[in-house]
Order: C-alpha cells, then sequence, then structure tokens
C-alpha cells in the first residue's frame, strides 16, 4: 500500500506548517509527523521562547519551544534560523531536557544571525506588563517584543556576537543605553524582583547602581556560545544550497497568523509575523519557495491566549478575565462537573478546556475557548492560501450539538474603516483587521449536528461519522478551504490524509 502522506506531499520540496488561529493548533504534531516520514531538514523562523510545541510519540511527550519540531527524528537537520529571537539560556534548558529524555540533537544548528535574547528583554517584558494595567497584551514574559524592538531600532545582538567578547561587550553597552535611562524611573525594588526570577539567572545580572551588571551579562553569554559554538553556521547559505540541491525542507511555523505583528489583531498581537510569508523570510527562503502551504485549523473550537477580542468565546468578557486570573488547579476545584451540556456558556468553555486539554504549554495558563470562527479563517487564508489541516477534531467526541460562527453582525457606534461607514447590523463574512470593529462584532451561528463515536483511531476519511465529514464539507464550502489533512489525535498514526 503506498504511504498516504504521498498524497499529501506528492514531489514537493518545500512545505510551510503555519497556524491560521491565534497558536496552539498542533503544528507541533504536524511538524513531528512530517519530519519523521518525509523532511530532512526542519526550519523554525520566527518567534522564540514563546511558542509551546506539544509532541507525543507513544510515552514521550515532548514540549519544543525555540528547537525545532523536527528534533525527535535524530536523521533529520533542525535549524532554528535568521527570523527567530534566540534565548540561549532557555535552548540551553530545552537541550538539557533532549538529553534526560536520551534524544540526540547532533543535527541541531543556529542561525549566526538569529537575534539575540538578553536580560534586558525579559526585564522590560515584565515591567512593561506589570505597570499596563488594562493596556496589557498578556505576553508569555519571555523577552519577545522587546528583543525584536531592538533589532528594528538597529541596536540589536546577534547569536554570533556570543562568540566575540569585546563585540559583544560594545554592542551590549550601548543597546543597555536607553533602557538604563528609561527604567531609571521604575522602582528599584521592583526591578530587583523582577530579576530574582529564575530565567534571569535569579538576581546575578542585577545591579543597585546601573540596573544592569554589564561584565555579568557578558560573561554569562560568553559561556553560553561556548557552550553552543558547534551548533552555530550560516544557516541562510545551507538553506539555499539545500533548495538549490532539491532537498526536503519544512518550515515549521509559530504562533499563528492572527498574532502576526502584520495581520493579527494589533496590538494584541506577538511582535513578528508568522504567515507564510514571515516564515519563509525568516528561515532564509522566499515566499515563492514554498509549494504548500498547511494552515492548521482547531476544529470545531478556537483558542486565545493573553488579551484581545475573541468574538467567538464561550462566556465572553467573563471567560477572558477568569482565564487572565485563574490556574488550572482553581478550574478543577470551583467546576469539577463542567460539562459541553450545560445551559451556561461560560461553563461550556470551561468543559472545552478540560476535554481538549487547553492549557498554555509554555506559561500554564488557561486558554480562552470558544467556537469555529469563519470570518478569521477567511481571513487567514487570504494570506496562507486554501490549504488547511484540520486538528484536534476528537475533542468534541459526544458533543451533540457544534455551532460555528458563519459570519457577523457588526453591533457598535457607527465607525469608518477603510473608507466606509460601518453601521450597526452590518453584516461581514471575512474579519476585518481591527480591533475596534472586532470588539463590536456578534457572531452569527450555524447549528451543526455531533457525533457519539469515538474518533481518534480511525484511520479512513470515509470511516468518520457521517457528522464528521457534513462538518467538513462545511468548513470547506464556507471558506473555500481544502482540508488536506485531519488530526484526530496527538501521535502520528492519528492522522488522516484526504
Ligand atoms: P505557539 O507557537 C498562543 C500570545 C501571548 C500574547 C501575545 C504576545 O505555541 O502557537 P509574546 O510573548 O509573543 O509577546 O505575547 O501572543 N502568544 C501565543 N499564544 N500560542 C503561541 O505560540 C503564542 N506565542 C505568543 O499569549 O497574547
Ligand atoms: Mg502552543
Amino acid at each position: 500500500m503506498s504511504n498516504p502522506l504521498d498524497k499529501l506531499v506528492g514531489e514537493k520540496k518545500v512545505i510551510a506548517v503555519v497556524c491560521n488561529q491565534w497558536g496552539d493548533t498542533g503544528k507541533g504534531k504536524m511538524v513531528d509527523w512530517l519530519a519523521s516520514d518525509w523532511a530532512e531538514f526542519v526550519v523554525r523562523g520566527t518567534g522564540g521562547g514563546n511558542a509551546g510545541h506539544t509532541m507525543r510519540v507513544g510515552d514521550l511527550v515532548h514540549i519544543g519551544h525555540t528547537v525545532p519540531c523536527g528534533i525527535l527524528n535524530p536523521d533529520v537537520y533542525n535549524l532554528i534560523g535568521r527570523g527567530v529571537v534566540f534565548d540561549p539560556r532557555g535552548v540551553l534548558e530545552e537541550l538539557l531536557e533532549l538529553e534526560g529524555k536520551g534524544i540526540d540533537y547532533k543535527k541541531l544548528r543556529i542561525a549566526h544571525n538569529a537575534k539575540l535574547i538578553l536580560p534586558q528583554h525579559l526585564v522590560m517584558d515584565r515591567a512593561k506588563e506589570a505597570s499596563a494595567g488594562k493596556d496589557k497584551i498578556g505576553t508569555t514574559g519571555r523577552g519577545i517584543g522587546p528583543a525584536y524592538t531592538d533589532h528594528y531600532a538597529r541596536i540589536g545582538l546577534t547569536v554570533n556576537d556570543m562568540l566575540n567578547p569585546d563585540i559583544f561587550r560594545q554592542k551590549l553597552k550601548r543597546n543597555l543605553r536607553d533602557k538604563k535611562t528609561l527604567l531609571e524611573k521604575v522602582d528599584r525594588e521592583a526591578l530587583r524582583t523582577i530579576m530574582q526570577h529564575e530565567h534571569l539567572g535569579r538576581g546575578i545580572f542585577f545591579d543597585w547602581r546601573n540596573i544592569f551588571d554589564e561584565d555579568a551579562i557578558t560573561e554569562r553569554y560568553v559561556q553560553y556560545g561556548e557552550r553552543i559554538r558547534e551548533f552555530i553556521i550560516d544557516a541562510d547559505a545551507l538553506v539555499r544550497n539545500v533548495l538549490c540541491q532539491g532537498r526536503r525542507i519544512l518550515l515549521e511555523g509559530a504562533q499563528g497568523h492572527l498574532l502576526s505583528i502584520d495581520y493579527g489583531s494589533y496590538p494584541f498581537v506577538t511582535s513578528s509575523d508568522p504567515s507564510v510569508e514571515g516564515l519563509a523570510k525568516g528561515a532564509g527562503l522566499h515566499e515563492k519557495d514554498v509549494e504548500l502551504v498547511l494552515g492548521v485549523v482547531k476544529a470545531p473550537y478556537m483558542t486565545r491566549v493573553g488579551e484581545g477580542p475573541f468574538p467567538t468565546e464561550l462566556g465572553g468578557k467573563e471567560s477572558a478575565r477568569w482565564c487572565a486570573s485563574h490556574t488550572k488547579e482553581d478550574e478543577e476545584m470551583e467546576y469539577p462537573d463542567a460539562s459541553g451540556d450545560s445551559g451556561n456558556e461560560f461553563e461550556q468553555g470551561v468543559a472545552v478546556r478540560f476535554r481538549g486539554a487547553e492549557y498554555g504549554a509554555t506559561t500554564k495558563r488557561p486558554r480562552r475557548t470558544g467556537c469555529l470562527d469563519l470570518p478569521l479563517l477567511r481571513y487567514a487564508m487570504q494570506t496562507n492560501g486554501p490549504d488547511v489541516a484540520l486538528t484536534k477534531l476528537q475533542v468534541f467526541d459526544g458533543v451533540p450539538a457544534i455551532k460555528i460562527c458563519k459570519s457577523y453582525t457588526y453591533n457598535g457606534p457607527d465607525y469608518f474603516f477603510a473608507g466606509k461607514t460601518l453601521r450597526r447590523g452590518n453584516i461581514l463574512d471575512v474579519a476585518p483587521n481591527d480591533v475596534h470593529v472586532m470588539e463590536h462584532c456578534t457572531p452569527n451561528y450555524q447549528v451543526l449536528e455531533g457525533w457519539d463515536e469515538e474518533t481518534q483511531d480511525i484511520k479512513s476519511y470515509g470511516d468518520l461519522p457521517k457528522q464528521v465529514r457534513k462538518l467538513v464539507d462545511f468548513i470547506e464550502k464556507e471558506t473555500g478551504a481544502k482540508a488536506r489533512v485531519l488530526s484526530m489525535g496527538p501521535e502520528r498514526s492519528q492522522t488522516i490524509v484526504r
């Protein structure tokens, strides 16, 4: 029997896996699956330690943050590309974990020009969020925004700088100059507390007088450089070469389209562009090199972590508030019997969280849950194209009715938007990229029949309950998407290709 994967990949040489939602859609599984049977090179092009990509292979469960998800396959080269913001402490922690699990990472490679995350980036991220009040973004606190900001401000450092101590020190001094002026206004004791965090060396970079101890930072980063020296290469050159040789390259997206700095629900976004465009560039390729873009879409529900509009959120603002301030343990204590049948939407959302294990892989935060939103999917597909992988469908096994958002009704005050006036009652089929509009969008739902059967181990599309197939048809017909892959569980084998 031919490998079902052949139907998907054919003769293609470059495939990208991106997320068409707000992240956490199962990119890790898709990448590991394609790496186990197809890819020779897996390349990350955007984001950093903010990502949390969960892979499960038998008894092994592994969460990748910056290290690409092909890493469980020792014959595959895993590249951290130039567009990534690289926190050596976090990556070394990942490598230690891989060693502990007996996973060989000899084929890991790190772009010399990946952007460096420094202690001051973590401090700025956390200090800003702590003082932002209602304007906070709900970041992962991994220094992502400040590191990309420095890159665009032309004061960033790169991975390569760790290998040249004198240059590192010079650039560090320049980098810290404006930050010190800014942070002068922040209570020193508060900064000291932030810098006690284990991600910040438990205080070793703190200096009462200068805020940052430049010598300590330089010393530590030069040590990091020594530990990863053997992995650092010119990844752009390598990727270009293997592209010319016709080798099989898989680009691993992080975050999601709706979190894109360019396309997402600005300002509630991350600071990179996780679309196929940003991913290709960050991996050292051009978008036109990508022959298949698989946009991962969780169905028939969605999640979001952090702040920002979410029109189909189950339990609306109450859910957003709860998720921002509670833990999984709080939730298990308070709602032990939450069920999908409950008449209460908030509790339905809790039930989805329980069933789908929707708690942050990076920050452990409860993820806000809601119904699948087709206006947002139509929007993401404008950039990432029609090929999608639907994931986590099995989470809805046994749920009697499934609500899907087909369009929005605008319910806000008159608002000038892109040359038109939006008025109360206007219907929108494609999500507008504007948070003021999104905040006033009421979803129009279509209710589909659910299914009773367990679907995890069904291996062919035709064997799926007819309600699942109707759901897939509905999504395809409504949006023009082609559901090329259906993921019915976390294991590689729980994957159906169409
Ligand atoms: P993966 O790759 C879900 C969200 C944060 C916050 C916003 C900005 O696992 O899908 P940042 O720390 O990036 O400055 O935070 O983006 N966010 C994610 N949400 N999945 C992710 O990654 C995310 N990475 C960042 O919650 O709302
Ligand atoms: Mg994740």
